[in-house]
């Protein structure tokens, strides 16, 4: 189980900002459990992607705290990152190199044997089916196959959290269906799935549980179900607008 419990995160202001602070993330909480798929939603600057690199360990909180099981982000960065595998929305791939080089560099680098990492590396590169390009140099690669890739290295150690930042964006639809077949099939296999998208359709046939954020703060959390219930409206997307769109009941 995957739990963030009164998650904050506050930056200094950003030059050419007047405001001397960024409450980015504001008091957020919401838990997801092996074989569950969550998606975090809100507009730009929602404070999406600050709250996957906090849980990601790649930033601190400035409060709350994340679990996965008995460990916390706090006093188990070492334990937490082995079991996270985090793809970002701007992960940079040095362009000289392969697919197949980067996966045993970063398999090497997360300590694996390299029988294992030939072992996973074949799954990954069937599964996402990757093996026409797998030799090609990185620069020569399309967006998808880029997107493939970085997807690939980011689950070579085989972590129990799956944590995808716009894991779909810029993707053609067969290029997505891939990656989100990909990301249904790991739920499947017991895994805890957290991604952040833009794209009501495919959060309403990938995710399990959903939150919704607008500056900072958690607006509705729960199944699409509950979701829905609780509004005057009946799909996600119009309970989404709700909270952004001038006129919106809860703007
Ligand atoms: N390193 C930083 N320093 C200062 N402010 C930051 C920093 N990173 C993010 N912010 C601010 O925090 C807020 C949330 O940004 P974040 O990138 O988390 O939003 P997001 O929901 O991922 O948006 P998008 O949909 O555009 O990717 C924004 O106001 C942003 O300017
Ligand atoms: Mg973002």
């Amino acid at each position: 189980m995957l739990r963030v419990e009164n998650l904050s995160k506050q930056f200094k202001g950003s030059r050419g900002s007047s405001a001397k602070t960024v409450l980015a993330v504001n008091n957020l909480s919401f838990q997801c459990k092996p074989g569950e798929i969550y998606g975090l939603l809100g507009p730009n600057g929602a404070g999406k992607t600050t709250t996957l690199r906090c849980l990601s360990t790649l930033i601190k909180p400035t409060s709350g705290n994340v679990f996965i099981d008995s460990y916390n982000v706090l006093e188990h960065g070492k334990v937490f990152r082995s079991k996270i595998g985090f793809l970002t929305s701007d992960m940079k791939l040095d362009g000289y190199f392969t697919p197949d080089y980067m996966m045993n560099w970063f398999g090497r680098l997360n300590k694996m044997e390299d029988d294992v990492i030939q072992e996973r590396k074949s799954k990954l590169f069937t599964d996402l089916q990757m093996t026409d390009f797998i030799h090609k140099k990185i620069d020569k690669l399309s967006t998808g196959m880029k997107q493939k890739t970085a997807v690939a290295i980011s689950l070579i150690h085989d972590p129990d959290v799956i944590i995808f930042d716009e894991p779909t964006n810029g993707l053609d639809i067969v290029t997505s269906k891939a990656v989100t077949d990909f990301l249904v099939s790991r739920a499947e296999a017991g895994k805890i799935i957290i991604i952040s998208t833009h794209n009501m359709t495919i959060a309403e046939k990938l995710c399990h549980r959903f939150g919704i954020i607008v500056e900072g703060e958690m607006k509705e959390e729960g199944t699409l179900s509950e979701i829905i219930e609780g509004s005057n409206w009946d799909n996600l997307e119009d309970v989404f607008f709700s909270y952004i769109l001038p006129g919106g009941d809860h703007v």
